[in-house]
C-alpha cells in the first residue's frame, strides 16, 4: 500500500463530504451552529424570501420543517395554526403573522386528503 492510494481514498472522501453539505446549503439557511432545521426536500419546499427565514428561526424549534412541509392550508389555516404555535410557545412576532401565514399558503395550500370529505 503506496501513499498516493490513501491520499486518493482521503480525497475521495472529503469530496462527497463537500457534496452533501453543498446540497444543504443549497437548499436552505440552515446555520452550521444550530444543526439541520429540516431535511433539504422540506427546506426545498419553501421558496426563498425573508419570510422562510422568519419560519427557519422560529417555526424548527420544537419539531422541524418536514412537519410543517407535511401540512397545507389556507391563509386563515395557516393564521389559526401559527396562532396556536405561539399559545405553545412559539417566539414569531405577532406583526409577522400576516406575511407568514400568506407566505406559507403560497408555498403550501390546502391539500385534499384521503380521509377528508371532497
Ligand atoms: C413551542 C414549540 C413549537 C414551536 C416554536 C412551533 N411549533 Fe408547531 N407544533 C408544536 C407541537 C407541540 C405540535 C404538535 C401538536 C399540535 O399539533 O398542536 C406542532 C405541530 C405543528 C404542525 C402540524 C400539526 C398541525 O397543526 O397542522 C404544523 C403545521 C406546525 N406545528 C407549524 C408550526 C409553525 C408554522 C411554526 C412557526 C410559527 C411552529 N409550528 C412553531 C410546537 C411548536
Amino acid at each position: 500500500m503506496n501513499r498516493m492510494n490513501v491520499l486518493g481514498l482521503l480525497r475521495v472522501g472529503s469530496i462527497s463530504a463537500m457534496l452533501i453539505l453543498g446540497d444543504a446549503e443549497a437548499n436552505g439557511e440552515a446555520s452550521p451552529a444550530r444543526g439541520p432545521v429540516g431535511s433539504a426536500t422540506a427546506l426545498a419546499a419553501l421558496p426563498a424570501g425573508p419570510e422562510k427565514a422568519i419560519v427557519l428561526e422560529h417555526c424548527a424549534v420544537c419539531h422541524d420543517i418536514d412537519w410543517i412541509v407535511r401540512s397545507g392550508g389556507t391563509v386563515q389555516g395557516w393564521t389559526d395554526r401559527i396562532q396556536r404555535m405561539i399559545r405553545a410557545g412559539a417566539t414569531i412576532p405577532r406583526e409577522q403573522i400576516p406575511a407568514v401565514a400568506a407566505y406559507l399558503a403560497r408555498a403550501l395550500p390546502p391539500r385534499l386528503r384521503e380521509d377528508e370529505p371532497k
